[in-house]
């Protein structure tokens, strides 16, 4: 999770949020072992702002990868940062129930969750298969 946390924090720093000022950095392992990273990009058209996993998320799939096996979320603290609900969905597409979500902070590791905890009940890809 080392490699996930460094790319993460690196990745916050790079963040666009200049109307939050809240910045995020997110970064996911796929099952090839590569990890990709996002950071929030945020827009003068408020919805049009993008979160730091959705970036992680995209940057994977361009790279190739389908699964996502461990994901970091770093925050400015101090409080546990908490992916948005938009984002728990946006990770179980290419996740299961226990997907380890590491929630970190400036310090470091605050606490690591799974997403099954996030999101339970979840629906997901295996609700549109054979119909
Ligand atoms: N944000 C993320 O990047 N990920 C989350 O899961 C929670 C929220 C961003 C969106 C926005 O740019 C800023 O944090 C404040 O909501």
């Amino acid at each position: 999770m080392d490699d996930l946390l460094h790319l993460a924090r690196r990745m916050m720093l790079r963040a666009h949020a200049p109307y939050s000022k809240f910045h995020v950095g997110a970064a996911v392992r796929a099952e090839d072992g590569s990890i990709h990273g996002g950071c929030n990009v945020e827009n003068a058209a408020y919805p049009q702002g993008t979160c730091a996993e959705a970036g992680a998320i995209a940057a994977m799939v361009a790279a190739g990868g389908k699964r996502i096996l461990e994901c970091v979320v770093i925050g400015p603290g101090p409080g546990v940062i908490t992916p948005c609900g938009g984002c728990r969905q946006k990770l179980r597409e290419f996740a299961s129930d226990d997907l380890p979500v590491h929630l970190c902070g400036p310090d470091g590791l605050h606490r690591t969750v799974t997403l099954g905890h996030l999101l339970p009940m979840s629906f997901g890809p295996h609700h549109l298969e054979k119909r």
